[in-house]
């Protein structure tokens, strides 16, 4: 069942200076999770933050820490995510031979396991790992840098995923990243989503903004 809307700020558009103030700051401001951007320069063109700043940030706040690795390969990576203190760890099925290994992996040291699905990634993929997945992550761009348009046709995705979420019966995450604004907000939560990545839509103005900003993204 579609949950309450929930916000998870990506720290990607964070001051990066300041980064443990800023994820307290938006612990403080109403933020349901921290969503950290991990990229490697090699799945996607972009590089920024590895196990060790999860751990740096860890204690600035008690919010879950919701990893998402734009990384290949990724196994060898996941236990040290996991220990920096990430609660769920999201991964993309193309940056690895065995996405369901993986799963299992992230499962077996006490994580949630989500799967994220790029712009041209089919429903399908799923098939085969929803019975043990607790969050689906949409992509809404591609991959690799804040402050992109969402690409409309993924609402239809949305929409197919929300019914095949409701007909598992679990309480699997539904989540949206990227290009999530107070006009495309509304559009992904009618079309299923309950939980909304916002970078550029929660950091814009700094931190005496960030209650208002995710305030009126969840009203939106
Ligand atoms: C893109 C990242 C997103 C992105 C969102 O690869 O996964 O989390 O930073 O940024 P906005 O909200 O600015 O589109
Ligand atoms: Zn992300």
């Amino acid at each position: 069942m579609q949950q309450a809307t929930r916000i998870a700020p990506s720290i990607l558009s964070a001051d990066f200076a300041t980064l443990g103030a800023e994820v307290a700051a938006i612990t403080e401001a109403g933020a349901d999770m921290v969503h950290v951007d991990v990229m490697d320069g090699h799945f996607v063109p972009n590089i920024t933050i590895g196990p060790a700043i999860v751990k740096a940030l860890r204690p600035h706040s008690a919010l879950p820490f919701d990893v998402h690795l734009m990384i290949a390969p990724v196994d060898p990576f996941v236990v040290a995510f996991a220990e920096a203190g990430a609660d769920i760890i999201s991964f993309h099925p193309e940056a690895g031979a065995h996405p369901h290994r993986t799963v299992q992996l992230i499962k077996s040291l006490g994580k949630k396991a989500g799967i994220v699905l790029n712009p041209h990634t089919p429903v399908e993929m799923i098939d085969y790992l929803i019975d043990d997945l607790d969050l689906i992550l949409v992509m809404s761009v591609n991959p690799g840098f804040g402050g992109q348009s969402f690409i409309d046709s993924q609402l239809r995705k949305i929409e197919t995923l929300r019914k095949r979420i409701d007909a598992s019966g679990k309480p699997i995450d539904l989540e949206v990243d990227g290009g999530i604004t107070l006009a495309t907000a509304p559009r992904a939560v009618a079309a299923g989503a309950d939980l909304l990545v916002a970078g550029t839509a929660t950091f814009t103005g700094g931190p005496s903004a960030y209650a208002d900003n995710i305030r009126r993204l969840k009203a939106a």
